[in-house]
Order: structure tokens, then C-alpha cells, then sequence
């Protein structure tokens, strides 16, 4: 693998994703040693592996959705971008079509087809958000965007970029399971809540908690001890000091939408901790 170059020009993620690293990838890049493959067990919008220039990518997610389109995009390219286009419409861009295509989504079962709902969902729906019924039905209301634009670009360098990838829905612990010797760990979790009420539940209904926060640390922590280097981004709190205090921690603050209507930005305290392979 070449090493990352700061200034260069980053490939923009296809999907709006809550926690998307775009903004950071110079951080996060430069903080990733060489190695022969990079593991990513939070694949969120896929920019991170998609900029990070390993030849041999391993990315996983939970959300079922989010992989079967990432397979679907891998192995159809151009003819799944193609019908993609054409919900794309002005007639798609009114509400009760809206309700009618998410309707759709949750009772599809074909992967081509249901993936092709879930771009257009996420350019449609509010705020870009991805958000599950604890049943599993998509339920985010309509976006009320003027004229939502077909992300074909971003997904044909997807298609480009992800060929030598190997994508899989799977919890993280299963994915870290995986990993050997010498490979890099990019770990990007949901975000441990600012406060006890900021509680997130939109990937996939179910909430991240503190144990499976703590869980992640441990695994870092052994698997640098098995020349597993692991790199971890949170929001720096009480909390996640304690739970990466083996690590090498970097801190610094990003200004960030804390409301849904955009007006309310602030800075908020993130970290990245290393825990450096064990040779
Ligand atoms: C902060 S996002 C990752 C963002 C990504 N790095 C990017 O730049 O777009 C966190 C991701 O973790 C996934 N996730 C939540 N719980 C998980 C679990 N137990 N195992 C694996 N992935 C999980 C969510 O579906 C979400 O895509």
C-alpha cells in the first residue's frame, strides 16, 4: 500500500450517512499504518475503505440494507445505477409517492429492486437519515428537498473502487474475529451519546450500548497484542477515555449539526485511539 497523501482529492461517499468520516478522512488516513488488508466492521457510507488506498478491503456492516446494496452495486454497476435513475423523477418527489415507494421498500424482498429503494430513500427521506422501527420497517417522513439528484457519479466510483472488496452483514465482533496478523482495523462505531439522553437508534433500531462500546476496546486490545493494529473513532467523554485508556489517543474538535434543521451547530470534543500492533 502507498502511503496516504493528505492533500490529495477524496472520493465522496454516494449514501448521507449519520457519522460519516468524510470531513476527517485526512486524519483518519494518516493515522492507518500500511498493512495487507483493511478491516472495517463499520462500514457506515464506505468512505473510509474507499479513500483509504488498501488493495484488499474487508467491510461489514449490521445493516443488512446497507450490504446488500454495497453487493448489488459490486456486481451490477451500470445496470443497477441505471434503474436507480429512473425513481428520480419530479412525479417521485411528492409526498404520497414518497410513502408509497417506502411502503414498497419494507415489503421488498428482491435485493436488486429493494436496494434501488433504499438510495432513493436516503436522497428523499429527512435528513438523509436511515432509521428502523424496532419491527425493522423504514419509517423516516418525507424530505421536502426540491430536487433530490441522482448520486450516479458517486455510486459508479463506488462500483470503480470496490472490486477487490469483500463485503458482509455481521455483527462486529463476528468481523473481528477474522482478522490475522498484520492487517489494520478501522473501527468507527456509533458515537458513545454526549449526555445520557442523546441516545441514537437509527441504524438499525437497535442501540449501541456502553457494553458493546467496551467490548470493541477489549477486542482492540487483544488483537494488538496479535500484531493487530486498531484504530477507534469516538467522541471524547469520561467514558470513552476509560474504555481506550491503553490506547495512544489524539484529540480534536469538529464543528458539528446538533439539531435537525441545521441552525444549531457546535464544537463537539472527538478522539482517535491507536492501539498499535504488539510486534
Ligand atoms: C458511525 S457509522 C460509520 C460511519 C462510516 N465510518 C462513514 O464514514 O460513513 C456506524 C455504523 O455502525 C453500524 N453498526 C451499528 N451497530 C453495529 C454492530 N453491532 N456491528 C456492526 N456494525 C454496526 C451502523 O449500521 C453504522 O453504519
Amino acid at each position: 500500500m502507498s502511503p496516504p497523501i493528505a492533500s490529495k482529492t477524496f472520493i465522496r461517499p454516494f449514501l448521507k450517512w449519520a457519522g460519516g468520516k468524510y470531513r476527517l478522512l485526512p486524519r483518519i488516513i494518516n493515522g492507518l499504518p500500511p498493512g495487507k488488508r483493511l478491516i472495517e466492521p463499520f462500514a457506515g457510507s464506505g468512505v473510509v475503505f474507499l479513500n483509504a488506498g488498501f488493495k484488499d478491503n474487508l467491510i461489514a456492516d449490521a445493516n443488512p440494507d446497507l450490504i446488500a446494496l454495497y453487493q448489488v452495486l459490486q456486481q451490477q454497476g451500470e445496470r443497477f445505477i441505471e434503474h436507480v435513475k429512473t425513481l428520480f423523477t419530479p412525479e417521485n418527489n411528492e409526498r404520497e409517492a414518497y410513502y408509497r415507494l417506502r411502503e414498497a421498500f419494507n415489503a421488498e424482498q428482491d435485493p436488486f429492486q429493494r436496494s434501488a429503494l433504499f438510495v432513493y430513500l436516503n436522497r428523499h427521506g429527512y435528513n438523509g437519515l436511515m432509521r428502523y422501527s424496532a419491527k425493522g420497517g423504514f419509517n423516516v417522513p418525507f424530505g421536502r428537498y426540491k430536487r433530490p439528484l441522482c448520486p450516479a457519479d458517486g455510486m459508479h466510483a463506488f462500483h470503480h473502487h470496490a472490486r477487490q472488496t469483500k463485503f458482509i452483514c455481521e455483527d462486529f465482533r463476528k468481523t473481528l474475529s477474522r482478522a490475522r496478523r498484520g492487517v489494520v482495523v478501522y473501527a468507527d462505531p456509533p458515537y458513545v451519546p454526549l449526555s445520557e439522553t442523546a441516545y441514537f437508534t437509527g441504524y438499525n433500531g437497535k442501540n449501541f450500548s456502553n457494553e458493546d462500546q467496551a467490548d470493541l476496546a477489549c477486542c482492540a486490545e487483544r488483537m494488538a497484542k496479535r500484531g493487530i493494529t486498531t484504530l477507534i473513532s469516538n467522541h471524547d467523554t469520561p467514558f470513552t477515555r476509560k474504555i481506550y485508556r491503553e490506547a495512544e489517543l489524539t484529540y480534536f474538535s469538529v464543528r458539528r449539526q446538533i439539531s435537525c434543521d441545521g441552525r444549531n451547530r457546535k464544537e463537539v470534543g472527538e478522539l482517535l485511539a491507536c492501539f498499535a500492533a504488539d510486534y
